[in-house]
């Protein structure tokens, strides 16, 4: 490929992503040159009429796959040694040579936001479904744009008895996941003129969804306390967003004097906090921290939480606690019009949640996570010991660690794919200048956990000799 490329994307019903995906694997696979390099993510998009976020997903995809490399400050390059292994049986049948790399040879995936599927109460969700469906659901009308009553009621109780809230049925949204809810907030906080601060290294997401409802970011720096409130004093930022309980990536807490000073800051500015709180009901260690919101000072902070870590990233569940001025703003807006969720899972889980089944569930999901996760924990201790430096473990679904013998993170990541192990890194969320290894337990048995983290590490320790040399 030269550096200017119009391409004939792939027929199908896939999204622009998948298409230019599939488009450039096929050719990787059957026409490239070892080594050739590829076009820059902004000359591919332009060239194409495509926008350089979907150009880089498929670039991310590809590299995560190993079709191709990164190489600092050069640009992507199609993977040497892929495609000799690939290319030399041209007759081979098309799947089978997928196989050697693609998805169906994945054995071990350390995916850092999976849930186990046996995880998922199917059993109790299709009772409740049912019963759901046979109540008196008016399907000829459009629901409550807030979410129905009766579910915000269950999420206010839980979330006051376990969070440490303090909030009315009447202030909470219910949201399709985190992007749905990030793009209220920014609408509704109306904060564009000033900045918007985001703990750093952090949820590279928020950062995405305020620049594309117009809000410039400001990046401030996560020390091992979380981010120091001093730092906003002498700045003019009108919205920060927070993951105090559990710091994404970093796993550190924000001490409650920390809180405190970021209320008071927010009260003086007139600022307004969202706190992230995605995955504290899955803390090993100690009980859960409880919420910024509940805290005196709270009336400026905008609480978000999700059914994701817990019970399952595919119902799309999330919700959005709004402070009395901003749901005052929600309610003369057009966004008030509209549910965001399907009126049948909102009545199946408010029925799950009315039933005592969500604490229940919990606690078999706290007690089954803590398993996994202090296997992990035991496996990388053993497998690589002081090889590697311990950042974030306790809780959530992955433990990330960083190498101190020199390894690299990059090379060892193309190198296991070839094995049949996805490894995911830092970088790939939060910027180059952030790197660790994510190791997530949330999806596998603790068996495949010791024995991928052993595969894992005998590459790791492999390639740490050659660097050695
Ligand atoms: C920091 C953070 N917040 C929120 C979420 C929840 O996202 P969603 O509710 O869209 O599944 C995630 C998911 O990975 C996350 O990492």
């Amino acid at each position: 490929m030269g550096t200017v490329v119009i391409l004939k994307l792939q027929e199908g019903s896939g999204t622009l992503t998948e298409r230019l995906y599939l488009t450039l694997k096929e050719w990787i696979l059957h026409e490239a040159e070892p080594g050739a390099r590829l076009p820059s993510i902004r000359a591919l998009a332009a060239e194409n009429n495509l926008s350089r976020t979907t150009v880089e997903a498929a670039y991310s995809q590809l590299y995560a796959e190993g079709y191709i490399e990164s190489r600092p400050r050069s640009g992507y390059f199609v993977a040497e040694d892929l495609l000799a292994v690939d290319r030399k049986p041209d007759e081979e049948p098309r799947a089978e040579k997928q196989n050697s790399i693609g998805m169906e040879s994945v054995r071990y995936d350390f995916y850092p936001a999976r849930l186990s599927p046996e995880i998922f109460p199917v059993k109790t969700w299709r009772r409740l479904s049912v019963r759901a469906l046979q109540e008196d659901l008016d399907f000829g009308a459009y629901p409550d744009g807030k979410g129905e009553a009766g579910f915000r009621e269950q999420i206010a109780s839980y979330l006051n008895r376990i969070r440490g809230t303090r909030c009315r049925a009447d202030q909470i949204v219910v949201c399709s996941g985190f992007i749905d809810a990030m793009g209220l907030a920014a609408e509704l906080m109306q904060a564009r003129k000033r900045p918007f601060a985001i703990e750093w290294p952090g949820y590279r997401l928020a950062e995405r969804v305020m620049g594309e409802h117009g809000y410039r970011t400001l990046h401030l720096p996560v020390d091992p306390q979380g981010i120091d409130p001093e730092r906003l004093e002498a700045t003019e930022v009108g919205s920060l967003y927070l993951t105090p309980s559990h710091q994404y990536p970093t796993g550190v807490t924000l001490p409650v004097a920390r809180r405190q000073a970021l209320l008071e800051w927010a009260r003086r500015q007139e600022s307004w906090i969202v706190e992230d709180d995605y995955d504290s009901e899955l803390n090993y260690t100690h009980r859960p921290i409880p919420a910024m919101q509940g805290l005196e000072g709270g009336e400026r902070v905008l609480y978000l939480g999700t059914f994701s870590k817990s019970l399952s990233p595919a119902i799309r569940v999330a919700y959005l606690v709004l402070p009395e001025p901003l749901m005052e703003r929600y309610r003369r807006s057009s966004h008030a019009h509209f549910a965001r969720v399907s009126l049948p899972v909102q009545r199946t889980l408010e029925l799950f949640m009315a039933e005592g089944h969500w604490e229940r569930h919990l606690r078999r999901v706290r007690t089954l996570n803590r398993r996994r996760h202090d296997r992990m924990l035991a496996a990388l201790k053993r497998e690589l010991g002081d090889r590697i430096e311990i950042v974030t473990q306790g809780g959530g679904l992955a433990i990330l660690v960083r190498s101190t013998d020199g390894c690299d993170l990059k090379r060892l990541r193309e190198e296991a794919v070839k094995r049949g192990i996805r490894l995911y890194l830092a970088s790939d969320f939060y910027g180059e200048e952030w790197e660790a290894l994510r190791m997530g337990f949330g999806g596998l048995s603790e068996e495949a956990i010791d024995e991928g983290v052993a595969e894992t590490a005998a590459l790791w320790r492999a390639l740490s000799m050659t660097h050695d040399r």
